[in-house]
């Protein structure tokens, strides 16, 4: 085992402490703190110190007790969600095994998005009580939500939708590794096409870039009315309007629906947030 390994927990304010030294006034720059997923330090700069990326990201790797590599996160793009990223200290291979809440997600945090803030939101759809209830993932990515119902909330059945084939593989490796294969029936394609109608008790819409475009789907997708767990994004004085909105589209659609809980998942960026509405369709 290396040194570095033997230290004890770190805090991101050490960081910056010892970037003090190196990067003098720049390391105040330095905010949001880090992520770790698996072994992989997920850090997301500032654009003034970007070009300071390697030197953060070897005082990081030193000092931070579990980091295999270090990687900078500049953003997401494209509606599939391609993270952009690079590693800028340690191993270039950042495929990492990631253990949660008695879950293990396999995870490359430069090819796919695994959002720590996101971890709340996953222990909450652990703890439903799901016993014989057949839900649909129409967003599955890795199985961010899939594992934990599959593992610890009794479901019948989870169908769990991915689009993209390399996300789909993880996912279904992760389905293997949590031995969920009872339970989970992965479908690679787009929800929109390949999503069984007539099937759910609860459809989870854990994705949040226009999601009104799937919502058809989704009602579709319930066989006598259930839950739809909506996620979206909304400005923080717009909470009460954005729920009224989506009912009012559910209504237009035939259904006849309402917010039965409504949450906070995490911020997003100022003053927009990542929320989630429960909705009890009819
Ligand atoms: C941001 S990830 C979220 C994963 C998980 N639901 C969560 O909230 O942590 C969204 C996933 O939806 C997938 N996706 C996007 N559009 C899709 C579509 N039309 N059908 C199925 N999957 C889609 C993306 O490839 C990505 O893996």
């Amino acid at each position: 085992m290396s040194q570095h390994k033997q230290k004890p927990r770190v805090s991101f304010e050490e960081l910056k402490r010892l970037l003090r030294e190196k990067l003098g006034g720049d390391a105040e720059l330095l905010r949001g703190g880090w992520e770790l997923i698996g072994d992989v330090l997920v850090l997301q700069l500032p654009g003034e110190l970007y070009r300071h990326r390697y030197v953060i990201g070897e005082t990081a790797l030193h000092l931070h007790p579990r980091a295999r590599s270090v990687v900078v996160r500049r953003g997401i793009s494209h509606e599939l969600r391609y993270p952009v990223a690079e590693v800028v200290a340690g191993e270039r291979n950042t495929l990492t095994l990631h253990r949660e809440n008695r879950c293990v997600f396999r995870v490359d945090p430069c090819r796919v998005m695994f959002s720590c803030g996101n971890q709340g939101e996953r222990m909450r759809m652990a703890r439903l009580e799901l016993r014989g209830e057949r839900v649909l993932d129409m967003f599955a990515g890795i199985g961010q939500f899939t594992i934990p119902m599959a593992r610890h909330a009794s479901p019948e059945k989870v169908v769990a939708i991915e689009k993209r084939p390399d996300t789909f593989e993880l996912l279904c490796e992760n389905v293997r590794l949590n031995r969920v294969e009872g339970v989970v029936e992965p479908l690679l394609g787009d929800c929109r096409e390949v999503a069984p109608s007539g099937f759910a008790d609860r459809v989870v819409m854990g994705y949040f870039f226009s999601p009104e475009r799937f919502l058809g789907t989704a009602l579709e997708a319930l066989r006598s009315g259930g839950v739809v767990h909506y996620h979206t994004l909304a400005g923080k004085r717009e909470l009460d309007a954005e729920g009224e909105r989506v009912l009012g589209l559910i209504k237009e659609l035939g259904y006849r629906g309402r917010v039965a809980e409504r949450r906070v998942v995490k911020s997003y960026a100022p003053g927009r947030w990542h929320v989630v509405y429960d909705l009890e369709v009819g």
